[in-house]
């Protein structure tokens, strides 16, 4: 049975493009292996009523690139889905932009993928959608007649009841939401938070995490989504001979290595990150001179006003301590604002003695435990995870700590950099045997499974 996935991202076309974010690269391989139909936005808008779609083959299945509506696509991209949704979904309330022009937008791209989608409408197939971009899809494909099962899969952390109702169109939203038949989440907090706004808003009442709404049934799961664990090491192993890594390795010149990994986006914690290294230089002195943070941070997003001042204040905290902590032959702080290849990613996560995942709120972070399974078996690195990260739920042996607590992270980091070889080696086994438990094939497998069983007769429920 062939399932379409959809999601406004989709892998770029040119050859050895870097990956853009957890959910890109983690439905790359997953849907290579399926054989699933992959759908998306293009690099390309268009202005006429009909959906261009570009189909290319993609292992055992396809990815297919629709040519998204050059009147929209800013307003629901820019706009209603990362100014609106993806600030509330991470808490951040204050950054929240409204308007009713960018939710117009927002709707007719959904309602236009869904258009998109009838191109795939062969019998046997299931839709499965990714993200807060897509979450009128269902409804829209229902209003086409679509009956066959969709699923819907949230990567980011969906926020308590009372942070959703800053929504301005949170009743829409959610009532929308209640079209598809299976709602994946990330954690049984982000479920706990979609139930409870189901409770109190829409007086509804679940049995074993099944729904009545309108007379349909929709099933509510956490899927913990995890890596490929012996890929990514054998990646990691082999990109260590890489010049880029060989490279970075010399110029360290035996010094400790921090390193962080984040789209340039302020749920990832970075301002605090950096005041946490400044701290720990101060609580630590004789970690100067003696180890590096090597802090990537992907451009993200970049029209957005609070992408933008975020970079402006990253730079000038990282410029700030450089400036004052560093020495003729030592900078503190290498900071770089590009992407990497996830070859040359593996690489430096394996040099690199300490993982630096500090957000102050994921989905799950997959950085976290592509850092994990990078690291050499003899020798491991130690992860410093946020405990705001859906990460930390699997990730339970890392050093935890609360991103928003300065002093605890630089403490955390001390600790980190400091590790005995034994702890570190006990510390590093058992996050590799939960991650094997968490596998992206199995998160995959797992959730279809269950999105298949969503429309057999035996589950639909008759209300009163
Ligand atoms: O869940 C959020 C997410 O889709 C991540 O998986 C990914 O890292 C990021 O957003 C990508 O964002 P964008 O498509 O806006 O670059």
């Amino acid at each position: 049975m062939t399932v379409v996935v959809v999601s406004n991202r989709v892998v770029s076309p040119k050859p050895n493009a870097p990956i853009e974010g957890g959910l890109a690269g983690a439905l790359l391989p997953a849907v290579r292996d399926a054989g699933a139909i992959w759908v998306g936005a293009s690099d390309r808008l268009s202005s006429g009523k009909d959906p261009l779609i570009e189909i290319e083959p993609l292992g055992e299945g396809a990815i297919a690139r629709v040519d998204m509506p050059a009147e929209f696509y800013e307003r629901y991209y820019e706009g209603y889905s990362n100014a609106v949704l993806w600030p509330a979904f991470h808490s951040r309330t204050d950054l929240i932009r409204s308007s009713q022009t960018d939710y117009t937008a927002y709707r007719e791209v959904n309602a236009f993928m869904a258009r998109s989608l009838l191109r795939f409408t062969h019998s046997g197939s299931a839709y499965w959608v990714h993200d807060y971009h897509f979450l009128l899809l269902a409804d829209e494909l229902r209003k086409l007649g679509i009956t066959r099962p969709i699923g819907f899969f949230l990567h980011t952390p969906f926020p308590s009841r009372n942070i959703m109702l800053s929504v301005p169109q949170h009743d829409e939203l959610v009532r929308a939401m209640l079209s598809y038949d299976l709602i994946g989440f990330q954690t049984e907090d982000d479920l706990t938070h979609f139930a409870d706004y189901l409770k109190r808003e829409l007086d509804l009442e679940g049995k074993d995490d099944t729904y009545v709404f309108e007379g349909r049934p929709v099933h509510l799961q956490a899927f913990p989504i995890g890596i490929n664990v012996q890929d990514f090491a054998e990646r990691a192993t082999k990109a260590s001979a890489q010049p880029e890594i060989t490279r970075l390795r010399a110029s360290i010149q035996g010094r400790k290595l921090a390193i962080g990994v984040d789209r340039l986006d302020y749920s990832k914690g970075l301002p605090n990150r950096i005041r946490a290294v400044d701290r720990m230089f101060e609580i630590a002195p004789e970690m100067r001179g003696s180890m590096h943070l090597l802090q990537i941070a992907v451009p993200s997003r970049t029209h957005i006003p609070a992408y933008q001042e975020l970079k402006q204040e990253i730079s000038q905290l990282v410029g700030d301590v450089n400036g004052r902590v560093g020495d003729v032959d030592w900078t503190p702080i290498r900071y770089l604002n590009r992407s990497y290849s996830q070859a040359a990613l593996a690489g430096f996560y394996r040099v690199a003695d300490v993982g630096l995942v500090t957000p102050l709120n994921d989905g799950m972070n997959l950085v976290a435990k592509e850092y994990v399974a990078a690291q050499n078996p003899l020798d491991p690195g130690v992860l410093v995870l946020s405990e705001f990260a859906g990460a930390a739920r699997q990730l339970d042996s890392a050093v935890l700590v609360n991103p928003h607590d300065i002093e605890a992270v630089a403490r955390g980091l001390i600790q980190a950099l400091t590790m005995t070889i034994a702890e570190r080696r006990e510390r590093w086994n058992a996050m590799m045997a939960k991650m094997k438990d968490f596998a992206l094939d199995a998160w995959f497998n797992d959730y279809v499974a269950v999105l298949m069983d969503c429309r057999k007769p035996a589950r639909v429920v008759v209300t009163k």
